[in-house]
């Protein structure tokens, strides 16, 4: 079996392989044609909280026929104190064949030179990693500009503490796209500090893709105080105005509304934060059906 844990693992064909085969799921969707069949179990372990990213690989794994297993964290015996590696190694013993694994910590590494024979798939790894967001939203951009050579992608915001940060600057750089940070200085340390940062203002008039990440309360050490952050570096009419004519806006979501995105840079036809959550269930096919047909593309790299 084969498994995705990190965009390290794809060479550039791979990504595009897996691209075209979600947008195919999409346009089989749209023509009113039946889903390929794949068969399989998968089960999602979230201990971090998730509506998009869960729902939608528990309806991608419907829509291909894999049958999910009902889990919860709160109700299994990780509340006894059973560790990762013990859940992985009881479930792969029960026969299952792709775990979908979120968690804060930076799980694959948790994992290291542990041996499994089911597929584990990264649903968010701390502030490391979130792949199929990363290749969810490269679908979106793919789908608005046809390609991605000499794309300008701004990714702004809370850079320090987002793994859609780091797996987006990876994939998009891979594609061929320049890819730029930008944001308060308090996020710009550690590793993201190495990446080219541009000036938010420049990021809004020069950017042909923006995407805008969620402030993370929840990882902050100490509360990072967002009164007047949509006026310094936040989207609001007056900044799209600013931006250039074809330019789009992303957001993985959930949105801070009024603190990275105002309400009608929400419903602007070039904000295309719902469109990005519909991408998100075909790409997950696309990953789901690889990793159950055992890795068959030979440029996707096992784990
Ligand atoms: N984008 C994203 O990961 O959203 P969820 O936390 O709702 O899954």
């Amino acid at each position: 079996m084969s498994s995705l844990v990190s965009i390290g693992q794809l060479d550039r064909v791979a990504v595009e392989r897996l691209l075209r085969r979600a947008q195919s799921f999409l346009d089989d969707q749209q023509e009113g044609k039946e889903n390929v069949r794949v068969k399989g179990t998968a089960v999602n372990l979230f201990f971090e909280p998730s509506t998009r990213t869960a729902l939608s690989f528990q309806l991608a794994a419907q829509r291909l026929g894999v049958r999910v297993l009902d889990f919860t964290v709160e109700n299994s015996s990780v509340t006894k104190g059973e560790s990762l590696i013990d859940s992985l190694q009881t479930i792969d013993a029960l026969g299952v064949d792709v775990a979908v694994i979120r968690h804060s910590e930076n799980w694959p590494k948790l994992l290291e030179g542990e041996k499994f024979n089911l597929s584990l798939v990264n649903a968010g790894s701390g502030i490391h990693e979130h792949p199929t967001q990363a290749l969810l939203d490269a679908l979106t951009i793919r789908q608005h500009y046809g390609g991605f050579s000499g794309l300008k992608v701004a990714i702004v915001g809370d850079i320090y503490h987002s793994r859609v940060a780091r797996s987006n600057a990876q994939l998009l750089g891979l594609l061929g796209a320049e890819v730029s940070f930008a944001g308060p200085e308090v996020f710009r340390k550690g590793d993201v500090a190495e990446h080219p940062w541009i000036d938010f203002e420049q990021a809004v008039s020069e950017s042909d893709v923006v995407i805008m990440l969620r402030v993370q309360h929840e990882r902050h050490r100490q509360l990072f105080d967002t009164a007047n952050y949509n006026q310094h570096f936040g989207l609001n009419m007056s900044r799209l105005q600013q931006m250039k004519r074809n330019a789009i806006i992303l957001h993985p979501g959930p949105v801070n509304r009024g603190v990275e995105l105002t309400d009608d840079v929400l419903r602007d036809s070039r904000c295309k934060v719902l469109q990005q959550v519909t991408n998100g269930v075909a790409v997950r096919m696309a990953v789901l059906e690889w990793c159950l047909q055992g890795g068959s593309n030979e440029q996707l790299v096992s784990a």
